[in-house]
């Protein structure tokens, strides 16, 4: 059965909705399983850019099924912000189709999110403040309010009520205060998200049985990440993390289908790192490199603006990613940013940063002091100077950038299908032996 699944390999925000719009076109439907309007992913069509926080990146295909999942968390004002903000732009979105059982973010989770972060004080994670954190919670908890939710008053108010009653202390602060107050109050949250409920009740759906038909009839599915391996709650950085699973094992949870639905997964991978928020980043720069990257590389986060951080690509993260997905193939985006670097670096050990001590490891470690203080041991490569955004073939690129990516593939243990050389669609290289390595290669990329 042809599913695809298009993760994540670092830290985020790599290109994960270039890459799954590039594959739309081929594609029967596309299914976000996991995450919220923390992500943020752009696409760039004939100069024109498109930011997507819910909605799937294959909708600008029209008609194209773009199902978001029951692994989804769904802040419905959002949702119909970006449905909205696309018909206003002539999009079709008819072939947008809502998890019945996907969890709503609520007002209380998004203000729980904000004191949250307070509390945490000197480890504050930095999340994105959309209220990820806190609907996960409730999830778990078995106190959330799902999709389904909005379409049955009774049932609707007499969960909220049931959700806000181990919340009053924590709430308290809040509906003291004017802004928040009315966002809070029982009667409007239930009002609001009645109306929500019957502007999208014509998109809600058993999305699970679409994305099964369309598997069965033979059609490619393409499983569309969020965040990324390194944040993800039980393999990343812990606590420094998202609250849901980013990696390919999720696909299957996140949208109701089974692992043998699957048969290529892709790891997206910047040709450099970066992070938004806090928490380890072994190899990240604090100098002028890391400035330059920034700015060569427009490194501000697509949700909340926020200046990433950056550093050089760490194989020794990758080959964990590469393992934690059962990858089958890398894409490489971003080359185009490291055009006039003298020399590129590459970490493919850590050491730790503590002096006295000289333990090197090459994969990453589990324990969390240990990785705290892991920093990159570099191996160089040489850089080149010529501009790559025009490069359409793996014969375009200048010979360094294609040895360059031809160590990465080795140094992380996986087959490097494509490389990125602009933000633009049109802005790809196909690798040579990208056909051995993927179903999904245009014939001519052999
Ligand atoms: P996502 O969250 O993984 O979908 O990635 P984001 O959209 O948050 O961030 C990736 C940024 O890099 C966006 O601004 C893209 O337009 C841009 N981008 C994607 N691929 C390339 C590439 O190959 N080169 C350059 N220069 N920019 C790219
Ligand atoms: P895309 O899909 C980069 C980060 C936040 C914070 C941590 C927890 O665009 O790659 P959360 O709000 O999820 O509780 O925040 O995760 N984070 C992302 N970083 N790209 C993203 O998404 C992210 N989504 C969350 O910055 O450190
Ligand atoms: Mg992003």
């Amino acid at each position: 059965m042809p599913g695809i699944v298009i993760v994540g390999a670092q830290w985020g925000d790599e290109g994960k909705g270039k890459v799954v719009d590039l594959l739309a076109k081929q594609a029967d439907a596309i299914v976000r399983f996991q995450g919220g309007n923390n992500a943020g992913h752009t696409i760039v069509r004939d100069g024109e850019t498109w930011k997507f926080h819910l909605i799937p990146s294959g909708i600008l295909y029209p008609g194209l099924t773009c199902i978001i999942g029951n692994g989804v968390v769904v802040d419905p004002g959002v949702l119909l912000g970006e449905i909205d903000g696309l018909r206003r732009n002539g999009v079709d979105v008819s072939g947008l189709k809502i998890s019945a059982n996907a969890h709503l973010i609520m007002p209380y989770h998004i203000a729980l999110d904000h004191s949250g972060e307070a509390k945490l004080g000197k480890l504050e994670i930095g999340t994105t403040k959309r209220g990820i954190g806190p609907c996960y919670a409730d999830k778990a908890a078995r106190l959330g309010i799902r999709v389904q939710d909005m379409l049955d008053e009774k049932i609707l108010k007499q969960k909220i009520m049931a959700a806000l009653v181990p919340k009053q202390l924590m709430l308290r602060p809040f509906e003291r205060d004017p802004e928040w107050a009315p966002k809070l109050d029982l009667q409007q949250m239930t009002e609001d998200l009645l109306a929500y409920g019957h502007r999208l009740e014509q998109h809600i759906a058993d999305t699970g049985t679409l994305a099964w038909r369309s598997l069965e009839d033979g059609k490619l599915v393409v499983f569309e990440g969020a965040q990324a391996t390194l944040l993800d709650i039980d393999h990343g950085t812990y606590p420094f993390v998202t609250s849901s699973n980013p990696t390919a094992g999720a696909a299957c949870t996140g949208s109701g289908v089974g692992p043998r639905a699957i048969d290529e997964v892709w790891g997206i991978a910047k040709a450099y790192c970066t992070r938004v928020g806090a928490g380890p980043f072994p190899t990240e720069l604090h100098d002028e490199t890391g400035e330059r990257m920034r700015s060569a590389g427009h490194e501000f986060g697509t949700t909340t603006g926020r200046p990433r951080r950056c550093g050089w690509f760490d194989a020794v993260a990758l080959r964990y990613a590469v393992r934690i997905n059962t990858m089958t193939a890398l894409a490489i985006t971003k080359l185009d940013v490291l055009t006039g670097f003298d020399r590129i670096k590459v970490a493919t050990r850590y050491r730790s940063a503590e002096e006295e001590d000289s333990t090197t490891f090459d994969t990453f470690p589990y324990h969390q002091t240990v990785l705290h203080h892991a920093v990159g041991e570099y191996e160089e490569l040489p850089g080149w100077t010529e501009d790559l955004t025009e490069c359409r073939t793996w014969a375009d690129l200048p010979d360094a950038a294609r040895e360059y990516l031809a160590y990465l593939a080795e140094v992380c243990g996986a087959p490097v299908v494509l490389a990125g050389v602009g933000p633009g669609r049109e802005q790809i290289v196909w690798s040579d032996d990208a056909a051995q390595a993927t179903a999904y290669a245009p014939a001519t990329a052999a």
